[in-house]
Parts: structure tokens; C-alpha cells; sequence
């Protein structure tokens, strides 16, 4: 059965292209290549021992996508491609609206005309903002402080809308929390260009010796050692968590919405105790003053995606730290 990964070369989609080829899909993939390198494919069948097909161009392109469902038989679609810089978003607001959403509706479109409606789509805990009440459920209030998080609540709303004029479509949408980690074979992974925007980056970054201290953004919120929590769950987890959502879009499941995250949440300070501990390395920090927009906590409430879906995340922190570190070493 053939899966489209959109945005499959990139970090969630290429882990989880893993996991649909583990799981006896065909999958075809299309990115731009505007976050990410084709040396992913052939990592990716390295791993699988399984062919996988490549479409290199833009999801915006429609006479691209029409080519591609017109050349194969599409079950459903895995829709990753994106931009996801929080900070870029906010200078450049008109490119991530024109990439995320125009992306979406031109997929939409095509899916429409093939007849293929099933999509799962790549949402965020972002569009919970600052949450009032944790852990978070999905029926909690949504609000976003950026334009990055309002693409992904725009795309909901797209969605939702697609869904309410023709129930034959199946739509989930995930919302993840904070993925981290590396797929234990440490041939894929995430290790972004430049100083990074995220904590695991960042760490790594510093135990590397490519940067010389870790800043921690505040250490007086009202959290138990006052540096910021975050519900870290490992990228296998996570690309796992979509082959159980297709799963059910596949059987027919209508508009669903579910909180893909551990649980639990970490600080900041103990995620780099952990990361310390499970690699040996040192990671010097110096506490520096919050960073504008940073929320004090945030964790799921993961019990809705076990209840309907039978999924939970398997592996703890030190998996994650151990395996993010692993693969940027290995790649070095
Ligand atoms: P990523 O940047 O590693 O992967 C996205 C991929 O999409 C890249 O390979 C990029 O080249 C490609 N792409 C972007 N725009 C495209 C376009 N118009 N046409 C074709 N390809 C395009 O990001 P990721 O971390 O793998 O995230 C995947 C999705 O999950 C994104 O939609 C992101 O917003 C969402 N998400 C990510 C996180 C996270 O922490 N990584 C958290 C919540 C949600
Ligand atoms: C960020 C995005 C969010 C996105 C998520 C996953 C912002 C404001 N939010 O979430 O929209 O969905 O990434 O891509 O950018 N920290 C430090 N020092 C650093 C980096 C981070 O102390 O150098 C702290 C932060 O204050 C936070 C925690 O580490 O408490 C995690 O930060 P990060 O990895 O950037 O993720 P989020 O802010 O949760």
C-alpha cells in the first residue's frame, strides 16, 4: 500500500518513513530539500533494507503533487513538510504562511481530486499556548503567540472545515509535544546548521566544543528548580505513534486529534544531568534571563491516544540522550 510522506527527508518525517517501511508500506517521498539533505534516503533504505521513492520539489507545486497521484495509487497521505523556526516565523510571517498553508490546501486539493482523504497532519503542542491547566488534553483551549503556531492552528481549522463539508474524509491530527533523539542505528537524526533555537541542539552543540557554554533561559519559574519543563519524547516514539494513526485513518475514522507525548514532564536542568550522565561529556551553562515567549510548563495528557489508539511512548530521557548524541557523533 503506498504512503506520500511530504517533508520525508526532513527530521520527524524520515524516522517515521523508517517505521512505514518496517511496517510493510511503500513510501514515496516528497521534499524540497529547503531543511534537509538527500543522503536521508539512502539512510533511510540502509536502515530498512527497502526501496523507497523521491520526488524532489516543493508541496506548493500542484502540477508536482498531480504528478505524483497520478503516477501512483495513494492510501493516504503523512503530511510533514514545513517550515517550523519559531523566531524566523516572527520576521518572516508572509513565507511561513505561503509555505505551510498554501502546502496544505494545494495537497487538499489533489487528495480531493484523486479521491484519497486520508491525511495524517503534523500539528503542535504550540497551539495550546501558555496552557492553564496541565497535563494538557486535547479539548483544551487553543491560542498561539507566533506565526508559526498560528499556521498550525489555521491548518486545524482548514481541516476541520474539509472534514465538516464531506465526513468521507479521515483526518487526524497530531499534536506533538518535544521530540528529541535519534534512530538507534545513529543514521538519521537531527543536527541543524548554525547556532540552534532548541534545547538538544544546543546541548550537543556545547559537548561538541562547537559552542562554549549552554545558556538556560530562567530559573525562576514556578517549577520545582525553576528552569523550564517540557514533555521530551524519543523521535522512535514518536514515528510510531503515526503508524497507529494511520492505522485508523485507514479503517475510517473521521476527524480525530490526539496528544502525542510522554506524559512527563523534564527540566532543563535535568534533561542536561541526564545528558551528562549517559554520555560521560560535560555541558558548562550559565543561567540567563527567560526567553521571550517561553511558557514554564508544558506535558500532555497522553491517556486519549492510548485509550483509541493502543499507543504510549516506550523509551525514557537517557534513550533520547543517549541516541542524539550517538548519531551527531557518528556523523561527525
Ligand atoms: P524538518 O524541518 O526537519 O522537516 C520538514 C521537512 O519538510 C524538511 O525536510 C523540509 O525540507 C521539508 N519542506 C518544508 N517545506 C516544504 C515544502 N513546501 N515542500 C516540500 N518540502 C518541504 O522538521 P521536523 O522537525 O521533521 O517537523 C516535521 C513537521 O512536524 C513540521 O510540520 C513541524 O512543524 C512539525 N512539528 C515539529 C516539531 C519538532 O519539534 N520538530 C514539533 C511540533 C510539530
Ligand atoms: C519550541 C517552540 C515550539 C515548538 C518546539 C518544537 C519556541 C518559543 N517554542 O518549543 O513552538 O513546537 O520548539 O520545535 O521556540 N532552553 C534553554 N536554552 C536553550 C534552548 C532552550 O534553556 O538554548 C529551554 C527553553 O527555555 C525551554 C526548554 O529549554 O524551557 C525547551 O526549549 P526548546 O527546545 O526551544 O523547545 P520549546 O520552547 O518547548
Amino acid at each position: 500500500m503506498e504512503i506520500l510522506v511530504t517533508g520525508g527527508c526532513g527530521y520527524i518525517g524520515s524516522h517515521t518513513a523508517v517505521s512505514l517501511l518496517e511496517a510493510g508500506y511503500d513510501v514515496i517521498i516528497v521534499d524540497n530539500l529547503c531543511n534537509s539533505k538527500m543522503d536521508v534516503i539512502d539512510s533511510i533504505k540502509k536502515i530498512t533494507g527497502k526501496d523507497v521513492k523521491f520526488y524532489k520539489g516543493n508541496v506548493c507545486d500542484y502540477a508536482l503533487i498531480n504528478k505524483i497521484f497520478s503516477h501512483h495509487k495513494i492510501a493516504a497521505v503523512l503530511h510533514f513538510a514545513g517550515l517550523k523556526a519559531v523566531g524566523e516565523s516572527v520576521s518572516k510571517p508572509l513565507l511561513y504562511y505561503r509555505n505551510n498553508i498554501d502546502s496544505t490546501l494545494n495537497l487538499l486539493e489533489v487528495m480531493t481530486k484523486y479521491n484519497c482523504k486520508n491525511i495524517v497532519f503534523s500539528s503542535s503542542a504550540t497551539v495550546y499556548g501558555s496552557p492553564q491547566t496541565l497535563p494538557i488534553k486535547e479539548d483544551a483551549p487553543l491560542t498561539t503567540t507566533n506565526p508559526y503556531g498560528s499556521t498550525k492552528l489555521y491548518i486545524e481549522g482548514i481541516l476541520k472545515d474539509v472534514y465538516t463539508a464531506d465526513n468521507d474524509w479521515n483526518i487526524t491530527i497530531l499534536r506533538y509535544f518535544n521530540p528529541l533523539g535519534a534512530h538507534k542505528s545513529g543514521l538519521i537524526g537531527e543536527n541543524p546548521n548554525g547556532i540552534p533555537n532548541n534545547l538538544m541542539p544546543y546541548i550537543i552543540k556545547v559537548a561538541t566544543g562547537e559552542l562554549p557554554i549552554l545558556n538556560i533561559f530562567g530559573n525562576d519559574y514556578d517549577t520545582p528548580d525553576g528552569t523550564g519543563v517540557r514533555d521530551y519524547i524519543h523521535i522512535t516514539d514518536l514515528a510510531n505513534g503515526h503508524i497507529k494513526a494511520l492505522e485508523e485513518v485507514l479503517k475510517g475514522s473521521g476527524l480525530k486529534y490526539y496528544n502525542l507525548g510522554t506524559g512527563k514532564g523534564y527540566s532543563v536542568l535535568e534533561l542536561v544531568k541526564t545528558f551528562e550522565q549517559v554520555n560521560n561529556v560535560k555541558v558548562p551553562y550559565q543561567i540567563v534571563d527567560r526567553r521571550p515567549g517561553d511558557i514554564a510548563a508544558c506535558y500532555a495528557d497522553p491517556s486519549s491516544v492510548y485509550q483509541c489508539l493502543g499507543w504510549k511512548a516506550e523509551l525514557n530521557l537517557e534513550d533520547m540522550c543517549r541516541d542524539a548524541y550517538n548519531y551527531v557523533i557518528k556523523t561527525k
